[in-house]
C-alpha cells in the first residue's frame, strides 16, 4: 500500500470509534479528509460535527453534515485528527496544514482523542518535523528571536495566513526530548498563540497504519 491507501486505512479504522448520536470533533489534513468522506457515510447515524478548520468545515458542508460552533456545545466525546509525528508516548508535533490551534483547542474540549497516521509519523524523539508555532504578525520576529534563544531555526511561512489571521513560523533543527516543557516554554512567548506541541494533550488512541493492517497503541 502506498502513503495514501495507508492513510484511508486509519482513517477508516477511525469510524469504529464513532458512537449513535454523537458530535464528532474532527481535525485537519489528508488523512482526515478519508475520514471526512468515511463520516459522509454514516451521517445519519451522529448529530454532526466540530470542526476545527475553515478547510474542514467546508468538506463536512459539502458532504451535508452538520458543523456546531464549539460555543455551542458542552462535550464532545471524540475528537479524530492526523499527526506530522507522534512517539510512543502519544506526543506529537502537529500543525502542518497550519490549523494547530483550532485544533488544540477541540482536543482539549473532546474527552477521547483518536490520532489516525500511517506508520511513517511514527518517531523516538520529535523535531525531525520542523514545529509549527502559530505567532500574533506584529510578533513575528520577535517570536523567532526568543525561538532562536531556545535552539531552534525559525523559519516564516510565507504566504500563510492562519483561519484566526495569523502566520506560522516552522521552527527547524529541534530535538524535543521534553515536549511537555518546551510546549510550555514557547507558549509563554508573548505574541505565540500556541505551539505544534501536543504533549500536555497528547493522543488517547493512536490508529497506526502500516504493510500489516491497522494497529492500535
Ligand atoms: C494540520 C495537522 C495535520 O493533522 C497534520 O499536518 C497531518 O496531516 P496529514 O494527515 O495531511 O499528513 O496537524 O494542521
Amino acid at each position: 500500500m502506498n502513503q495514501n491507501e495507508l492513510k484511508k486505512a486509519a482513517a477508516m479504522a477511525a469510524l469504529d470509534f464513532i458512537q449513535d448520536d454523537a458530535i464528532v470533533g474532527v481535525g485537519t489534513g489528508s488523512t482526515v479528509a478519508y475520514f471526512i468522506e468515511g463520516l459522509g457515510n454514516i451521517k445519519h447515524k451522529v448529530q454532526g460535527a466540530v470542526s476545527s478548520s475553515e478547510d474542514s468545515t467546508n468538506k463536512l458542508k459539502a458532504l451535508g453534515i452538520e458543523v456546531f460552533e464549539l460555543n455551542n456545545v458542552d462535550s464532545l466525546d471524540i475528537y479524530v485528527d492526523g499527526a506530522d509525528e507522534i512517539t510512543a508516548h502519544k506526543h506529537m508535533i502537529k500543525g502542518g496544514g497550519a490549523a494547530l490551534t483550532r485544533e488544540k483547542i477541540v482536543a482539549a474540549v473532546a474527552k477521547t482523542f483518536v490520532c489516525v497516521v500511517d506508520q511513517s509519523k511514527q518517531v523516538d524523539v520529535l523535531g525531525q518535523f520542523p514545529l509549527p508555532v502559530e505567532v500574533i504578525p506584529m510578533a513575528r520576529s520577535y517570536v523567532a528571536r526568543e525561538l532562536v534563544k531556545l535552539g531552534g531555526d525559525p523559519v516564516w511561512r510565507q504566504g500563510v495566513v492562519t483561519d484566526n489571521g495569523n502566520v506560522i513560523l516552522d521552527v527547524h533543527n529541534l530535538t524535543i526530548l521534553n515536549p511537555v516543557e518546551l510546549e510550555g516554554q514557547i507558549n509563554q512567548i508573548a505574541g505565540v498563540v500556541t505551539n505544534g506541541l501536543f504533549a500536555r494533550r497528547g493522543a488517547d488512541i493512536v490508529l497506526v497504519a502500516g504493510a500489516g493492517g491497522v494497529k492500535q497503541l
